[in-house]
């Protein structure tokens, strides 16, 4: 109080002072106090403490990604200022699988259809993203795999393995084919062959075929005389996709046996609704020539020239 008696200056101005400065140390701390409210911290500040993560990023697809670490790992200024509390950053290595799905699909269901992902097997048995993926130690530069693409899938289908090392077989193993031509890991739309049943989250050709008839086009057709087998059941109706100890890979080491499997007379279709006839002009079962049914039945996918597919 005193000091304002003894000041020669009208006290109006000393006021306007004070305020002055007030207000700038208002804004001085104002600015102070804004920036520790951005939870963000940018990736620069991961560098020190996990160099390994940080120093191979730049070759990461995810560098054009938002927010470049914390995109994923959420905002990181509360770890970085605890000094890397573990509970203050989103860590895979405690997520539950369905939260590290919905943390990848926060972008990605953009891309990729998010009701295919969530209605997958691989989904429905808890195998998400991370499983295949793997960011800092991808094994494959494109598509950040965690291994190459047949030993990834092979860590658990140990069983498809011997599949592809029968006789016949799909050249998966020599790196011809490729689990992901027949195959979308992110699950498939519902099919339109087997009635929509068991699907095996096949990937689809174009106008949502199935996957063989993209390297296998002669098969797609349409052809004027179609073999309801193929469109109806599929393609593994008489193939085993994977390998087989029979020639063309065929589920039936004879091939008479696999056509008498549907043309057996008690499904009643067929032209004369009895299957084929066991003894007639045409056919004659006791005779081994006959049992040859492709020799005459040629064109066993489809023909455009003759109903049975003889020509
Ligand atoms: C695309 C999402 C994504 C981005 C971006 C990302 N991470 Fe990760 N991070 C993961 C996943 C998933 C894991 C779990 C381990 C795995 O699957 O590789 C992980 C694991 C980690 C770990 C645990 C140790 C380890 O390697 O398993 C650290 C530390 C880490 N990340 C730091 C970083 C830093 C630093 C950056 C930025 C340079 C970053 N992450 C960017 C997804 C990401
Ligand atoms: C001051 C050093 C420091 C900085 C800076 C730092 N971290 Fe960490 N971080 C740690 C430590 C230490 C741990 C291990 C905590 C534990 O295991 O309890 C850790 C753990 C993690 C984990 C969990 C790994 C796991 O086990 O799954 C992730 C993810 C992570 N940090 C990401 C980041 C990101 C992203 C940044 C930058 C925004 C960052 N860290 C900055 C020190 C740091
Ligand atoms: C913040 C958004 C964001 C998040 C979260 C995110 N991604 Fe990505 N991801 C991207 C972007 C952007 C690209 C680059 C797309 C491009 O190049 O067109 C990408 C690319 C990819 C690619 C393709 C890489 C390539 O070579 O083409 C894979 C695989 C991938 N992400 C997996 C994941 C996984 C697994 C997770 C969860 C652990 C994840 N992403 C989380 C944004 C994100
Ligand atoms: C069962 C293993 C598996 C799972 C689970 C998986 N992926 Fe993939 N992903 C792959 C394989 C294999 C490829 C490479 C496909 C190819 O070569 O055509 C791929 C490719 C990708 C690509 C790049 C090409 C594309 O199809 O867009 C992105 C992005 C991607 N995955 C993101 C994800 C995300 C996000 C998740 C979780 C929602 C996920 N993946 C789950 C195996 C998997
Ligand atoms: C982390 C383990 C794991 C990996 C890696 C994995 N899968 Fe699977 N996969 C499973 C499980 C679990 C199931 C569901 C149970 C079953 O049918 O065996 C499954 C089911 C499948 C099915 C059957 C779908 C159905 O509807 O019956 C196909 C096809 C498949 N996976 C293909 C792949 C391909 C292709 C890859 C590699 C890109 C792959 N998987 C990688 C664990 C895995
Ligand atoms: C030439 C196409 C093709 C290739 C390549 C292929 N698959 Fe398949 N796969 C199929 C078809 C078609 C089915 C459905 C079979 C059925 O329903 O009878 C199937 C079924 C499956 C199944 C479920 C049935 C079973 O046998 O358990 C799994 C798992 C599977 N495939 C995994 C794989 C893996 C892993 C790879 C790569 C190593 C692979 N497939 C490569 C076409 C293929
Ligand atoms: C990515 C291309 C590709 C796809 C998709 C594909 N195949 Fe094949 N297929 C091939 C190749 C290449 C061969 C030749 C095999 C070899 O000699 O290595 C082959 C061979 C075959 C053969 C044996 C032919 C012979 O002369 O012995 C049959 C049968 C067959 N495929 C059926 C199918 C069926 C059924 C599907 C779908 C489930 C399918 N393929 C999907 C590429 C493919
Ligand atoms: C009704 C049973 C049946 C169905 C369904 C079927 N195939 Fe075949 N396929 C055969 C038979 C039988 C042979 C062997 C023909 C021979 O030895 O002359 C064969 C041979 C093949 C061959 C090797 C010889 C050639 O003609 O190129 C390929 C490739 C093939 N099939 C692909 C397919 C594809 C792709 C589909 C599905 C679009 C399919 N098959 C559906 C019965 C079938
Ligand atoms: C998965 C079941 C299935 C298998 C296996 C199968 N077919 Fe068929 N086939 C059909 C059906 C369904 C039709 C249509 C019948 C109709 O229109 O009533 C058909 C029609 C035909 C026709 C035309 C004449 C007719 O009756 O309409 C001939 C010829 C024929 N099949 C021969 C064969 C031969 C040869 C084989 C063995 C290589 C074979 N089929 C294997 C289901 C099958
Ligand atoms: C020597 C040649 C020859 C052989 C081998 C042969 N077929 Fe035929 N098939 C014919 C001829 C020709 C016709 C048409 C005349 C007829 O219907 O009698 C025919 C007709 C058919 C039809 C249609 C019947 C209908 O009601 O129209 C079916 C289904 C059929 N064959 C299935 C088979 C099966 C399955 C085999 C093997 C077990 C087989 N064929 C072996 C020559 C042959």
């Amino acid at each position: 109080m005193d000091t304002f008696h003894n000041c020669s200056r009208p006290r109006s101005l000393i006021v306007t002072k004070v305020l002055r400065y007030w207000s700038l140390f208002l804004l001085f701390f104002g600015v102070l106090w804004a920036q520790p409210k951005d939870p963000y911290i940018g990736s620069q500040a991961c560098r020190g403490c996990h160099l390994v993560q940080t120093q191979d990023f730049f070759r990461n697809a995810h560098t054009k990604a938002d927010r470049g670490c914390e995109g994923c790992h959420g905002p990181g200024r509360a770890h970085v200022n605890g000094g890397g509390k573990k509970d203050a950053i989103i860590a895979f290595s405690t997520l539950t699988p369905k939260k590290s799905l919905d943390t990848c699909l926060q972008c990605h269901s953009k891309d990729m259809s998010r009701a295919n992902i969530r209605r997958s097997s691989h989904t429905q048995s808890e195998v998400v993203c991370a499983n295949c993926h793997s960011i800092h130690k991808s094994a494959t530069p494109k598509y950040l795999l965690a291994h190459q693409q047949k030993d990834l899938c092979y860590t658990c289908h140990t069983d498809v393995k011997a599949q592809f090392s029968m006789p016949f077989k799909h050249r998966v193993n020599e790196g011809t084919v490729q689990c992901s031509d027949c195959h979308n890991p992110h699950g498939a739309p519902a099919s339109n062959w087997r009635m929509g049943q068991r699907p095996r989250m096949q990937q689809h050709a174009q106008s949502n075929e199935q996957s063989c008839v993209q390297c296998h086009a002669d098969k797609r057709g349409p052809f004027l005389f179609e073999h309801a087998a193929l469109r109806v059941d599929g393609c593994n109706s008489c193939h085993a996709p994977h390998g087989s100890a029979n020639p063309r890979l065929l589920n039936r080491p004879v091939v008479f046996t696999l056509c008498l499997e549907c043309h057996n007379g008690a499904a009643g279709f067929g032209r004369t609704g009895e299957g084929i006839p066991t003894q007639s002009g045409s056919h004659n079962m006791a005779d081994p020539r006959y049992q040859n049914c492709t020799a005459c039945h040629v064109k066993i996918h489809g023909s455009n020239a003759d109903a049975r597919f003889l020509r």
